[in-house]
């Protein structure tokens, strides 16, 4: 399969989201990643739900939404009703991890588990069936715009061994720091999915950045 992009709203110029959102709908990329923040899970806040009702209605793309919140659960119906294709949470915020998924699973959307980097892929053994979707954080959640940590290479074959040996079809998504270099290597590694935020919208051109990610 051919990997797919998913630039990330948080690095996009909020003051113009009419004009990011059409970039987005012409450009090459695949979903729209959205983070979404509580200052409580991580130490900074993005933007709720009053907001991304209106990102929804101007992006035609697949909504792939990044919960960095405690109890993501909670807000699994503001979820739907922004008619995501996805929804990834946190294993460090779930006390009932295969509660949520199966939750997600029934209201209709792609269920999503995320890692912080010191969270091994070997917690996922139990679960790796039930997703569609494990995303491996190459930084540590809360900003865009942060280095890239190596050993997330690592993680993802170590990730791509774990789904080879089950009856999983996850997907692997990797968000943080990628850019060409890194992009190159994780796709290398076997990841299915890059979230780009900062490589993409800071670009000079971000569609053409969108095309170049694609065609890494
Ligand atoms: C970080 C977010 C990322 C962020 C990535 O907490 O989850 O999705 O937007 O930004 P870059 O690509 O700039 O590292
Ligand atoms: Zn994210």
């Amino acid at each position: 399969m051919k990997h797919l992009v998913a630039p990330s709203l948080l690095s996009a110029d909020f003051a113009n989201l009419k004009s990011e959102m059409e970039m987005i709908n012409r450009s090459e990329c695949d979903w729209l990643h959205i983070d979404i923040m509580d200052g409580v899970f991580v130490p900074n806040i993005s933007f709720g739900f009053p907001v991304l009702k209106y990102v929804a209605q101007l992006c035609e793309k697949p909504l792939d939404v990044h919960l960095m919140i405690v109890q993501p659960e909670k807000f699994l119906n503001e979820v739907k009703a922004l008619g995501a294709y996805s929804m990834n949470v946190h294993v460090e915020a779930c006390t009932h991890l295969h509660r949520v998924v199966q939750q997600i699973k029934e209201a209709g959307m792609k269920a999503g588990v995320t890692l912080n980097p010191a969270t091994p892929v070997s917690t996922l053994a139990d679960i790796i069936e039930d997703l569609d979707i494990v995303m491996l954080m190459a930084v540590n959640p809360g900003f865009g715009g942060q280095k890239f940590i190596p050993h997330t290479l690592d993680k993802v074959r170590a990730l791509r061994r774990l789904i080879d040996a089950s009856r999983s079809e996850a997907l692997i998504e990797v968000d943080g720091g990628v850019n060409h270099e890194t992009g190159r290597q994780l796709i290398d590694a076997g990841v299915d999915v890059l979230v780009a935020g900062s490589a993409v919208f800071r670009a000079d051109d971000p569609s053409k950045e969108i095309c170049f990610l694609k065609n890494l």
